[in-house]
């Protein structure tokens, strides 16, 4: 028949058809699920989800059988301590001891143990040389802060029968009411319950109980699904589990929330979805298993690579908090209930946000943190965990990385162009492929023969290295290190207590176990300048696939029944693992000679709390994708708001080649990551920026000159993050927490307390963006100061590709330095520029904080902080740091650092025809004046006057009078 083809050539059209497809949305697609767990794969997760479905089914009929026993209740100096009884049947009921204390900082910790296993009564199966307790060590890891009982807390003399009251917290406004039969307790401020334990009946701790085989042909007669309790097989790996079930898990609910956040990492939204299914949400829990997920999925509950089990609750006029302190594999289901109102999604209506943690083993160990504002909790749980590390200056700048550059002359090429297409850069970094065959610590002798003189070149401009070192150690008998990490017997076990052999990027490898303070001082020795051959001072470190990575164990990873340093099993501490060999790390880099003592960076890609303090981290392999752009920027910001503020993403995406635009967008993006580097694929094209072609080459140029541009405020924001803990990047409601319509927004962002405010492009082709504005006050465009005013409407700002578009929020001070420069180490000296801008009352404030940059001095008084406040035609600059034995000489060292300009936005019109301003500084002998220059408003565009050359000291006390 005419028109008609034969069948084979249909097929073949069909078939190149699908390959093109296939070709097309072939970016963006492709996680191997098989290789990772779902919830039903994982026999706790499961045996939890079953058991809490079971106790919903049941409803009232249900009785949780978890019991304080009231005779062992006991309350002293802020700690109540009991044992909870969990009744089996009636004559078996299984001890688990209780603490709950009360910290001076207004946390509560509740702690729960199994008796038997503390007391070592219990018997390991397959004579697994296994701990025998939960595991209690992971406090050492993680919590520096004060955990300091409160001597105000009080038991209340009101306690009804059947609850124990304490009060706590400040002015004693804090209450938790203690249920004992069954167990559970509400945590209440100011009279209202924010958070319930156990309200639901999920908690279900899986005590120690020997294997009974069945007689033949009676499985499961007895009720329970045994299926995973003794043994589980996922991909071909079998996990011994010698100590049978063990899993530890609880409902915890907050009453009248609606927005979850925090517990990253995940490529999600930062409002945290209900993970029961239904529509627009997951239908598994999110999980933290921290993982190497190649090539992962969007908007997905999958673990990634770190995780932080810090969750926070938020609504109008309240935040409150938990910290689920467990290292072990850890999945959270999230189900809201109850809006009264379905149609005013989530605003106003009053819904209460129940969660579910569920932990493979460990004990329960949990803070509570009643806020009630997003900054008390990230201050309470920075106390506890510590705040993020004052980085060296140069790694808030811009760091160009690769995988791989190729050879020493490669990097110094490299370095000679950004100089010559003046794009200015800090760091530059070398992938795994500088070393000799994989084998850390050396360099490979035929592409880098003169790391020192590429390092010298680099240190010429004040540029640093970054080079990358794994915890996997080649298994080769010639290699020292090998031979070292075995003889000295540092490396991880397998259940046996044979050193554990895996395969990663060398191929046969081991372990560092960084778990034993052996490991520890080895690990530091590699790094003295005599071991580690050839690099200099200028030379930092990349801790990468340190989850860890294990290319051939189960879901990339070790086996669960490894051991380390304790016999501790691997099950009980994954997600702390990766922290342990920065830990190990950071100490090398404090003192790599005696007496040269500087802030060690690190970047990890494995994390967990208490990371913030050596390391910053960034979201491992994306993908050069619109998505994966748009994605970073809420997995960004959910990091800040979890403790650990030093984050990014690969700019420009890190498996295939992103189109000019995509790239340029994501530069764009990428200067308000915190941690901003570009990287890339060892199978992509070239791309850095001084490569691509015109205009995109300045665009870029542009977008990174202006990171540098506001470095001074980056550094500022840094240092408020030291130390109080707030982000240095915010999402809205952590800015306007009263405003509900911003709540869930997540793809616009504040430079700390800048009052800048962006909202990155992240789609193909768009040439504005709305950016959404919470309050009354006026914003002006950063280039322009056209004016941006109304609250709670999104407001339509031109974003064509050669424009970043930013507001500034009135009522701000922000310091620059307008100095285009090759490295920010080359920026020092430089003079600042002070960006006035103006509120409705025509007043403004802002901060400054300067040192070194580079050594701990700052310890020690060597800083300059200021406050500018602009009031009453009056700007002056006031002391706000405190005096250490170091400050004076730090000062002297700062004394030429002057403000060569000031930008007022929206002056008032009466300055019109002013031409002077009076400039009255400590010290000076006399009062001196400074030209200003007025220019009009015009066509929606503010009015600003420019005082030109003030030549105030950066460091001094000042007014300048207008
Ligand atoms: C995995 C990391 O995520 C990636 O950034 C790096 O380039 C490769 N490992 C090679 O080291």
């Amino acid at each position: 028949m005419a028109g008609t083809r034969p069948p084979s050539t249909r097929w073949t059209l069909l078939l190149s058809l699908v390959i093109l497809l296939g070709c097309l949305i072939g970016h963006g697609v492709a996680v191997k699920h098989e290789n990772f767990k779902k919830c039903s794969q994982s026999g706790f997760c499961n045996r939890n989800r079953a058991f809490a479905d079971d106790v919903s089914a049941k409803g009232s009929s249900w009785s949780s059988p978890y019991e304080l026993e009231l005779s062992s209740i006991h309350f002293k100096d802020g700690q109540l301590q009991g044992t909870i009884l969990k009744t089996i049947s009636a004559e078996e009921k299984v001890r688990l001891p209780l603490t709950v204390s009360f910290l001076e900082s207004g946390a509560a910790r509740v702690v729960v143990d199994e008796e038997k296993r503390l007391k070592g009564e219990i018997e390991l199966r397959h004579n697994s040389r296994a701990r025998k307790e939960r595991y209690n060590d992971i406090e050492k890891w993680v919590i520096v802060g004060d955990l300091e009982l409160s001597k105000a807390a009080t038991l209340s003399p009101e306690a009804a029968d059947g609850y124990t009251k304490i009060m706590y917290g400040p002015e004693n406004q804090f209450q938790a009411i203690i249920r004992h039969a069954p167990f559970g307790i509400e945590f209440q401020r100011d009279g209202e319950t924010h958070v319930q334990l156990n309200n639901k009946g999920f908690l279900n701790l899986e005590h120690w109980r020997p294997k009974v085989d069945a007689p033949e042909g009676t499985e499961g007669a007895q009720g329970d699904d045994q299926s995973t309790w003794w043994e589980e097989t996922f991909g071909g790996n079998t996990d011994s589990k010698p100590r049978g079930p063990e899993s530890v898990a609880m409902d915890i609910t907050f009453p009248g929330y609606n927005h979850v956040f925090g517990i990253p990492e995940h490529a999600d939204s930062l409002s945290l979805r209900e993970t029961r299914g239904g529509s627009g949400n997951h239908d598994e829990p999110y999980r933290m298993y921290n993982s190497d997920v190649f090539e992962y999925e969007l908007n997905s509950p999958m673990t990634l690579y770190g995780s932080i089990p810090l969750m926070q609750a938020h609504r109008k006029g309240s935040t409150v908090g938990v910290f689920w302190l467990n290292a072990a594999e850890t999945w959270v289901d999230i189900v809201k209930s109850g809006s009264s109102n379905p149609l005013a999604l989530g605003i106003g209506g009053k819904t209460d946000t129940q969660s579910h943690w569920m932990s493979e083993s460990g004990q329960i160990d949990l803070f509570v943190f009643l806020g009630p504002t997003p900054q008390d909790i990230t201050k309470t749980y920075g106390e506890l965990t510590g705040y993020t590390q004052l980085p060296q200056h140069f790694a808030i700048a811009y760091h160009q990385c690769r995988w791989n550059y190729v050879t020493d002359e490669d990097v110094k090429d490299v370095d000679r162009n950004f100089d010559k297409y003046q794009i200015p850069y800090d760091v530059i970094w070398l992938d795994i492929e500088y070393t000799d065959d994989r084998k850390y610590f050396t360099w490979d002798p035929m592409t880098f023969p003169n790391p020192i003189g590429m390092e010298e070149q680099l240190d010429e401009s004040e540029r640093k290295l970054v080079v990358i070192i794994d915890p996997h150690i080649k298994n080769q008998d010639k290699f020292t290190i090998s031979q070292e990490l075995k003889s000295k017997d540092l490396a991880t076990k397998n259940k046996d207590g044979e050193i554990y052999d895996g395969w990663c990027w060398p191929g046969s490898s081991n372990w560092v176990d960084c778990f034993n303070p052996e490991a520890i001082k080895w690990w530091i020795s590699l790094f003295k300048y005599d071991k580690f051959k050839g690099t200099l001072s200028n030379v930092f470190i990349w801790n990468d696939m340190n989850e860890p990575s294990v290319f051939n164990g189960p879901e990339t990873t070790m086996p669960k029944d490894n051991l380390h340093h304790g016999n501790w099993e691997h099950r009980d501490i994954h997600n702390v693992h990766g922290i342990t060999l920065v830990n190990a790390t950071y100490d090398a880099l404090l003192e790599r000679k005696k007496g040269e003592v500087r802030r060690p960076f690190i970047l990890t890609r494995s994390y967990y709390a208490g990371a913030q303090r050596i390391s910053a981290m960034w979201t491992g392999d994306n993908q050069a994708t619109w998505e994966h752009l748009a994605i970073s920027i809420p997995m960004v910001l959910n990091n800040g708001i979890s403790g650990y503020p030093f984050a990014g993403a690969d700019v420009g995406g890190f498996f295939h080649n992103p189109s000019k635009d995509l790239l340029t967008r994501w530069y764009q993006a990428g200067i308000w990551y915190p941690f901003f580097r570009a990287h890339a694929h060892i199978d992509t094209r070239r791309r850095e920026p001084y490569l691509i072609a015109e205009p995109y080459r300045s665009i870029i140029t542009q977008s990174i000159r202006l990171r540098y541009q506001l470095l001074p405020a980056w550094y500022t924001a840094f240092h408020e993050a030291s130390v109080n803990g707030t982000p240095i990047v915010r999402p809205q409601y952590f800015v306007h927490p009263a405003d509900e319509a911003g709540f869930a927004i997540d793809d616009q962002l504040y430079l700390a307390d800048t009052g800048l405010l962006t909202k990155p492009v992240v789609s193909e082709g768009v040439v504005t963006t709305d950016i959404y504005l919470a309050d009354d006050e006026k914003y002006y465009d950063y280039f322009d100061y056209t004016v941006y005013q109304g609250a709670g409407k999104r407001h339509t700002v031109p974003a064509p590709i050669e424009k970043v578009p930013i507001l500034m929020q009135g009522g701000h001070i922000i310091p620059r330095k307008d100095r285009p420069r090759r490295s920010s180490g080359l920026m020092k000296w430089d003079p600042y520029t002070l960006v006035i801008v103006l509120d409705k009352q025509g007043e403004a404030e802002g901060t400054l904080y300067v040192d070194d940059g580079e050594t701990f001095d700052y310890e020690r008084g060597a800083y300059i902080h200021r406050r500018f406040n602009f009031r009453e035609s009056t700007l002056s600059s006031e002391d706000i740091g405190s005096k250490g034995p170091k400050t004076a000489a730090y000062l002297k060292t700062m004394a030429d650092v002057r403000v060569e300009k000031l930008v007022i936005i929206d002056p008032p019109q009466e300055w019109q025809g002013k031409t002077a301003v009076t400039v009255i500084e400590e010290g000076a002998k006399a009062a001196s004046t400074a030209a200003m220059e007025y220019h009009g408003q015009s066509h929606g565009k503010a009015g600003y006057a420019v005082v030109k050359n003030p030549n105030t000291g950066i460091g001094n006390t000042w007014r300048i009078e207008f």
